[in-house]
């Protein structure tokens, strides 16, 4: 099938190239004239594993191309997708004017029937409204129709996750643009679901929210676990076995981060609002992930009383492990707020660094090349982000470095009882 993706960041990059691997032919689009000068010479403009080869092969075999013309994409294709950004304003509603932009120019280019199709996260109702947009501006009367098919896609794991999904959701106007989408996703041979367009648009504010308020509720219960001295990781294990509610997305830690939870999150709220609902849940999931962000200033602040003049070593940057993505990042209200308090910070993230230089302009933080950097002369170091290498350290070596002996295990990733055989003063999530 031809297919046009509008906009390649993360989500529509992957789509594209993955749609490219499946046999298609596909043409990604994106306005960054840079960016797709990059792609055009088989470099990603974002760290996500795997992704660099799938768009050199799909390339290669002349199934994925890249253009700045959103005309040509549409003139090119029979189903095209969106995947632009939709970027908080200050309410938290979404802001739709990058797919006004879009729906206009493919209202002005269309040459035949097609089917377009949001992928980017957006309000319910905003298939109502596209349509109406690229109408207004169909002046060759083309057929065209409107479907949500809303991504699920993790960063870091996305190739994986597209070619796996545990379901595909397609939200429609008709048995016809049904039937398009049904053969596009035929070859993963995953679950579908077909629904209106509005209970599509739902299904992926609602998914994200959920899993947001299982995070905060697993973060709430790790408070209550360490007051009362019980095990966060034995608890979430216990609730978890229950199938009704199953182990995923209780892992205690820092809170999300990441620019899709908390977007998202805000986003649902102000969308019930505008409905006539106030969603007050999805309000304290937000206040309690705000709390947990900050749980090693509070541990190390009982630690030392004043933290001005410590030393404080971060491991990890990134929202989470496997991305290079700095964006809502419990990393930034952590350093911010040790900053505020005076204390001297160093950090290492094996690939955020260079996106975190961007972020803290502001903040005076020495760069390191490895964890055993960090450790040197430190008198506390915090994990913030789980990635595998901090996991297996030689903390003997660690020990040794470091000038006062805290450990802040903000992803729960070492065990105690080792831990404090090695002489570590050691402050976990919920245990
Ligand atoms: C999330 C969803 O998982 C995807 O299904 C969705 O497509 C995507 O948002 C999106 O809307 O674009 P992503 O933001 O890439 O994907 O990351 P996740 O792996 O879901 O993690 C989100 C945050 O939750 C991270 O900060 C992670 O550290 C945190 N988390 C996750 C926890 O604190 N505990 C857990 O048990 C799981």
């Amino acid at each position: 099938m031809k297919i046009a993706v509008i906009g390649s960041g993360y989500v529509g990059l992957v789509t594209g190239a993955c749609f490219a691997d499946l046999g298609n032919e596909v043409i990604c689009v994106d306005n960054d004239l840079d960016k797709i000068k990059k792609l055009k010479n088989n470099k990603i403009p974002f760290y996500e594993p795997g992704l660099d080869n799938l768009v050199k092969v799909n390339v290669r075999e002349k199934r994925l191309s890249f253009t700045s013309e959103i005309s040509e994409g549409v003139k090119e294709s029979e189903v095209i997708f969106i995947a632009v950004g939709t970027p908080p304003r200050e309410d938290g509603s979404a802001d739709l004017s990058a797919i006004e932009r879009v729906g206009k120019e493919i209202g002005t280019n269309i040459n035949g029937y097609k089917l377009i199709v949001e992928k980017s996260t957006v309000p319910v109702r905003t298939g109502e409204w596209l349509r109406n947009v690229i109408e207004k501006y169909n002046v060759n009367n083309c057929e065209f129709d409107v479907a949500s098919n809303p991504e699920f896609l993790r960063e870091g794991t996305a190739i994986q996750d597209f070619m796996n999904p545990d379901r595909i959701v397609i939200g429609v106007e008709n048995e016809k643009a049904a039937q398009i989408l049904i053969s596009l996703y035929q070859p993963l041979n995953a679950p579908i679901l077909v629904t209106d367009i509005k209970s599509a648009e739902i299904i992926k504010h609602a998914s994200n929210a959920f899993l947001s308020m299982k995070i905060s509720f697993i973060n709430a219960v790790a408070n209550i676990c360490e007051l009362a001295g019980a095990d966060i990781k034995k608890v979430a294990k216990g609730i978890g076995l229950d199938k009704r509610i199953g182990e995923a997305f209780l892992n205690a830690g820092l809170g999300y981060g990441g620019f899709c939870f908390p977007k998202d999150l805000d986003a649902f709220i102000a969308i019930s609002k505008d409905l006539g609902y106030d969603f007050k849940l999805l309000k304290e999931v937000r206040n309690i992930n705000d709390y947990q962000k900050l749980f090693p200033v509070r541990k190390l602040k009982e630690i030392y009383g004043n933290l001005s003049g410590k030393n404080i070593g971060i491991l990890g940057l990134a929202f989470k492990p496997n991305t290079d993505d700095m964006r809502l990042a419990p990393s930034i209200d952590i350093i911010n707020a040790l900053h505020k308090e005076g204390a001297n910070i160093k950090a290492y993230d094996p690939e955020a660094m260079e996106n975190a230089k961007k972020i803290f302009k502001d903040v005076s933080i020495t760069y390191c090349d490895n964890s055993y950097e960090v450790a040197k002369d430190s008198d506390a170091i915090v994990i913030v982000t789980e990635w595998n290498e901090f996991k297996y350290l030689d903390l003997f070596k660690i020990k040794d470095l470091m000038k006062d002996n805290v450990i802040i295990d903000g992803r729960n990733i070492y065990d105690r009882k080792k831990i404090e055989k090695l002489g570590f003063k050691y402050k976990a999530v919920g245990r």
